[in-house]
């Protein structure tokens, strides 16, 4: 399979970053730590806040890496539909990227306000890098949480529309995204 995207089809590249990023997004979200901020940062929670601050660093990764191949691999073309589901396709993909960089700024930027390093598996401590400002730390891990909610929703409303297009328009746009 070509790495870069043809007019018709995502490459290899595009869908591993695809696929790896719905995968952690996931995985953040099963071992998001809820509770206090005394119980995130217990011990009791350790390793699962270590687990879920690296898979969502993983996430930042990924988006990142992604935003940058883009441009140097166009999307494929859309196959024939109406303009107001072009319109909201694209609406989707972009919440989707804004969503993919702001839950990860908004979980560094709370934490390191809030005054905790970032913490993740293997005890790697990084930061904080910002003067702590409990208050506003506290609301901006709070809007993370909504957030994390948030991607979750939007990505799922994502995927039904996938597998609208393959089940009931059948068009090639869940293939395009798809190996083989
Ligand atoms: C796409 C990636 C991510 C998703 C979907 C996500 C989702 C969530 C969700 C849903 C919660 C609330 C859990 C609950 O109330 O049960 C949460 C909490 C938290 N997340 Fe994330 N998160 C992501 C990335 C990150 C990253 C990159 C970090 C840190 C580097 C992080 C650090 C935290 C912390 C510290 C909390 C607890 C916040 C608090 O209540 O003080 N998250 N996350
Ligand atoms: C957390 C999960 C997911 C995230 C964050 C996500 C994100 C994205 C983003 C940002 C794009 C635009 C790619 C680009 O052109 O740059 C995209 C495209 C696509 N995604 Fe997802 N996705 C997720 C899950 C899924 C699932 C579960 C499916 C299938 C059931 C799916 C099917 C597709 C398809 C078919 C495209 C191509 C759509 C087109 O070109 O019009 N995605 N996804």
């Amino acid at each position: 399979m070509a790495a870069f995207s043809t007019r018709l089809r995502y490459g290899a590249v595009a869908q591993f970053l695809h696929w790896a990023t719905a995968i952690l997004v996931v995985a953040a979200f099963v071992y998001g730590p809820g509770g206090s901020e005394q119980q995130v940062y217990s011990l009791a929670k350790d390793f699962d806040r270590q687990l879920h601050e690296t898979l969502g660093l993983g996430v930042f990764a990924m988006a990142l890496i992604r935003l940058a191949w883009r441009a140097f691999d166009a999307a494929p073309d859309d196959p024939p539909m109406p303009p107001w589901m072009r319109l909201s396709s694209k609406a989707v993909h972009a919440m989707l990227y804004i969503l993919l960089l702001a839950v990860p700024l908004t979980a560094i930027s709370g934490a390191w306000l809030e005054g905790h390093p970032l913490t993740l598996l293997g005890n790697v401590r990084i930061g904080p890098l910002l003067t702590e400002a409990h208050a506003v730390g506290s609301a901006i891990a709070s809007i993370h949480t909504w957030l994390g909610d948030t991607i979750l929703w939007v990505a799922g409303v994502h995927a039904a529309a996938a597998l609208y297009h393959h089940f009931v328009l059948r068009d090639g746009v869940l293939r395009s995204m798809l190996p083989g």
